[in-house]
């Protein structure tokens, strides 16, 4: 008889918390340093995310360096300046209030790159999409956000950046793709909902319209909101 290993009802609960508590971070960051050990751990977490033919295409780059951040920072700052550029009027007031990247006050960044031509795997699961290769990278990533969660500390991903500055600050050779760029550390809080949400940029999708039954053009609200009746793990926000 296969063991099936049963999460307990606490164990169970654990992780549906770090989802639904699992925040991006761009304010409120401590200054004290994330142990070894623990930052062991969210990176050997983001190492056991499934990768396409168990490629793990991923590289992690520590960044640690107060001159590198700030360097970093500079590629935000020019790539921000043309994405804010495409709003106007009350969305364009509502942009430039947010807070979209803690590279400087966060005490560690993390570059999480993907090598497209590793050879690990053998190619399985990628000839018909070679794409792949990046989604198991942001599967790793997603690992490290919810054990971070769960080390208590805070992660924000910065994608408005000028990613061929970003490339020649970390120095990564063109076959290597950077895939997310991380800001972390402890934080004094962790809000309850998006931080966009608060700042009136966008709002959660109802789930239910989001279902199909069978076919995409199966959507039934009616039946969708019964799946929903019994909140998994507690009310998410
Ligand atoms: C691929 C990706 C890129 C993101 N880039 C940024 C970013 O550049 N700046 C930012 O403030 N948030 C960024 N975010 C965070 C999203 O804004 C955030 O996940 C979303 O608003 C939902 O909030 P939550 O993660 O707290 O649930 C990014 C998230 C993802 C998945």
């Amino acid at each position: 008889m296969p063991d099936r290993r049963p999460f307990s009802e606490e164990e169970r609960r654990g992780v549906y918390r770090a989802i639904y508590e699992r925040r991006d971070i761009r304010s409120h960051f401590l200054p004290e340093s994330i142990p070894p050990q623990v930052l062991g751990r969210v990176l050997d977490a983001a190492h056991h995310g499934p990768s396409v033919g168990f490629m793990q295409p991923w590289d992690f780059i520590i960044v640690e360096s107060a001159a590198v951040r700030e360097a970093v920072h500079a590629c935000f700052l020019e790539a921000n300046r043309s994405a804010a550029a495409l709003y106007t009027g009350e969305r364009r007031e509502v942009y430039d209030h947010l807070k979209l990247e803690a590279i400087r006050e966060a005490p560690l960044n993390l570059c999480i790159t993907c090598d497209r031509s590793r050879e690990k795997g053998g190619g399985l699961g990628r000839q018909t999409d070679p794409a792949t290769d990046l989604y198991s990278t942001v599967c790793a990533v997603q690992n490290l956000w919810l054990a971070a969660r769960a080390e208590s500390l805070g992660v924000g991903w910065v994608s408005i950046l000028d990613f061929d500055r970003l490339r020649a600050v970390l120095a990564i050779p063109t076959h290597i793709v950077p895939v997310a760029y991380l800001c972390i550390g402890y934080v004094s809080e962790f809000p309850d909902a998006p931080v966009l949400e608060t700042a009136g940029w966008e709002t959660r999708e109802a789930l239910a319209r989001l279902i199909h039954f069978d076919k995409w053009d199966g959507c039934d609200a009616q039946r969708a909101t019964e799946l929903f009746d019994v909140p998994v793990g507690g009310t998410a926000r």
